[in-house]
């Protein structure tokens, strides 16, 4: 089946759908994005995904050219053309077009674009054996707390990880973990789950938000710190979050095991309280 997207309020075989060659977020990565993940045909997280969105936008004043309620719409119509039950829908919203220029123009129209991938979430073979990551230095620019589509840096990052016969790579900035390349990064020591305290060194992630809230609700205890990587390699376990990860464990850190050296039971407990809460929640 032939997947469709949506640009700028119009439904497109995705052979047909364009984008200007002046775009700003083609030119100069001027955009910002979301992904929200689809479960049994519903929506994850939505509204934490589009209160994000309405940061991410107001700190690089952009806006979007719809509204909240008319997002929600065109996230459903996608999900309906595509079929999509399982997987996600990713969203961009770049300045716009514009002749080519540091400097832009405040009248510039923003370029919307949305699309589903469908994807298998719940039964990853990752989250059943665990990932195995390396440390990489964090070289991104220093406003990780937004989320634009520079992404160039992390996937290098990810394509060092599979040279290295590793899944993932977690960066490291001044000796402490910052998270993930696509995802936010945990330690858990005599039950404790620690990660990095929130700031514009890492991305907000959602899932964390929402991993965080359920664990103090079961009574897990959670410590939101910078740890090192010989902290990573001394704990009894290690997980990642995202939207499309959900509560991933991490089996093996620069080729030394964690743990046992297989998934966590902290780790194992929040992906299936994440999945049953989301499944419960979702619209
Ligand atoms: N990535 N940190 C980074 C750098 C990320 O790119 C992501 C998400 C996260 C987790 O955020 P959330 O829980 O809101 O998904 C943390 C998405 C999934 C991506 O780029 O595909």
């Amino acid at each position: 089946m032939k997947r469709i997207v949506y640009v700028n309020g119009n439904y497109l075989g995705e052979s047909e759908a364009k984008i200007s060659v002046f775009d700003r977020g083609f030119l100069f990565a001027d955009a910002i994005y979301e992904v929200t993940s689809v479960l049994e045909g519903k929506l994850i997280d939505f509204e934490s995904h589009i209160k994000r969105l309405d940061r991410s936008l107001e700190e690089l004043g952009l806006f979007c050219p719809i509204s909240t309620d008319e997002l929600l719409l065109v996230h459903r119509e996608l999900m309906q053309r595509n079929q999509l039950t399982e997987g996600c829908v990713y969203m961009q919203i770049s300045r716009g077009v514009a002749d080519r220029d540091f400097a832009y123009s405040l009248e510039v129209e923003p370029t919307l674009v949305l699309f589903t991938q469908a994807k298998s979430l719940i039964d990853s073979t990752q989250a059943k054996s665990g990932i195995k990551v390396i440390s990489v230095e964090d070289k991104r620019w220093g406003r990780r707390d937004i989320k634009t589509v520079q992404l160039l840096y992390p996937s290098m990052c990810k394509m060092m990880a599979i040279k290295a016969g590793a899944d993932d790579a977690w960066l490291v900035q001044d000796g402490t973990v910052t998270e993930g390349t696509s995802n936010n990064a945990y330690i858990v020591k005599n039950r404790k789950i620690i990660t990095r305290s929130l700031g514009n060194e890492i991305l907000h992630g959602i899932t964390r938000a929402a991993i965080l809230m359920y664990a103090k609700s079961v009574q897990m205890e959670v410590e939101e710190r910078t740890f090192t990587i010989d902290e990573v390699i001394s704990a009894d376990e290690a997980f990642i979050t995202s939207a499309t990860s959900f509560v991933t464990p991490v089996v093996e850190m620069d080729g030394q095991s964690l743990g046992d050296g297989t998934p966590g039971p902290v780790a194992v407990r929040l992906r299936e309280i994440y999945i049953e809460e989301s499944l419960r929640r979702a619209i």
